[in-house]
């Protein structure tokens, strides 16, 4: 079962941008997308660089050091076939301004 920690106000995070934030020692980026909030991890799996920092397209996050695409509502990779690729989504939960971030990892 996910346990849950606040990191931000919705408010803090404007449609269209990212934040990365650190939850038990590894870091998640969560987007405000038009239709909600969305959570993966935020090293990109090519080179280690920050994906919040990337430039968001649509539901596409493309990283900013070789502009690989990932799924920020799937966490799928866009440029390869290869599971190793894909970033862990998480769910996130927007209740009283509060946004909170689901996680099942010690
Ligand atoms: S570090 Fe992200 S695509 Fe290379």
């Amino acid at each position: 079962m996910a346990e849950f920690q606040v990191v931000c106000r919705a408010s803090d995070i404007a449609v269209g941008e990212a934040k990365c934030f650190e939850i038990k020692g590894k870091r998640i980026g969560v987007y405000h997308l038009q239709d909600g909030f969305y959570a993966i991890d935020d090293p990109c799996p090519h080179a280690g660089a920050s994906l919040a920092l990337g430039c968001i397209e649509g539901d596409v996050i493309h990283c900013r050091i070789h502009y690989w695409g990932f799924g920020i509502k799937d966490g799928l990779c866009r440029e390869q076939d290869i599971p190793q690729h894909n970033v862990q989504t998480y769910e996130v939960l927007v209740e009283d301004d509060e946004v909170s971030i689901g996680t099942t990892f010690n």
